[in-house]
């Protein structure tokens, strides 16, 4: 495991060196590190807005459903734009699109009982759907998170592990929470949740 994890680390180092050369070659510098590469056009800083989601991904019925709990917090600075966002907008994943088929329902549930299914959509570039999966139009403020606990649930069919529709760092899921803020400034900041304690 370590020796891998070495390997990697290296593979990367190495990788890195070269982009620095080719920039200092005078060809295009390397692009923005983000956490979140396939959600671009907003700050992914997190804990830059009031909302969160939980560090444990929980299971519920029926089998192959992973809930993701979004909490609130307060932001790191209120006096930024983001910091004054005042709803949850939307909750991205960072998922694969050659994967799609194997999510069977998305469904938003909270501790007052309610459940909805709702559908994702996958974000388009151009001709190109994006490794980017958008669930939208939820409009929570940070009084109904604190109240309700809303969790967005997964249910996947039996032969995708969520690991494997989840991309990223290997283990966890990407998650970018949208929300406009002050100035319609527009605040994504991204978190990666463990996937097993
Ligand atoms: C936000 O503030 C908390 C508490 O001070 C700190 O642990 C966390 O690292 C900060 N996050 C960012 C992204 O600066
Ligand atoms: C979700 O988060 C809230 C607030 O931290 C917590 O009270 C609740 O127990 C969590 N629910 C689940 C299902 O993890
Ligand atoms: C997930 O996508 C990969 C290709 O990226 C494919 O090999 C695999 O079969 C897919 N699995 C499911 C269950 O859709």
């Amino acid at each position: 495991m370590d020796r891998i994890r070495l390997t990697i680390a290296l593979v990367a180092v190495l990788c890195f060196g070269t982009v620095q050369a080719r920039s200092l070659m005078g060809k295009s510098s390397p692009p923005p590190s983000l956490p979140f590469p396939a959600l671009t056009n907003c700050q992914q800083k997190a804990d830059s807005t009031p909302f969160r989601v939980s560090m444990t991904v929980t299971k519920a019925i029926p089998a192959q459903t992973f809930c993701f709990n979004i909490t609130t917090a307060t932001p790191n600075n209120t006096a930024t734009s983001c910091g004054k966002a005042t709803k949850l907008e939307r909750v991205q994943f960072w998922a694969a699109y050659a994967n799609r088929t194997g999510i069977t329902t998305i469904t938003v549930r909270d501790t007052k009982g309610a459940q909805k299914t709702v559908s994702g959509a996958w974000i388009k570039s151009g001709n190109t759907y994006n490794d980017e999966l958008v669930i939208a139009n939820l409009g929570w403020t940070a009084g109904y998170i604190a109240t309700a606990s809303p969790r967005i649930c997964l249910t996947l069919h039996a032969d995708l592990p969520l690991d494997t529709l989840c991309l990223g760092p290997a283990g966890r899921c990407t998650i970018g929470l949208y929300s406009t803020g002050a100035s319609s400034a527009k605040c994504c900041p991204v978190y990666t949740v463990p996937l097993s304690a």
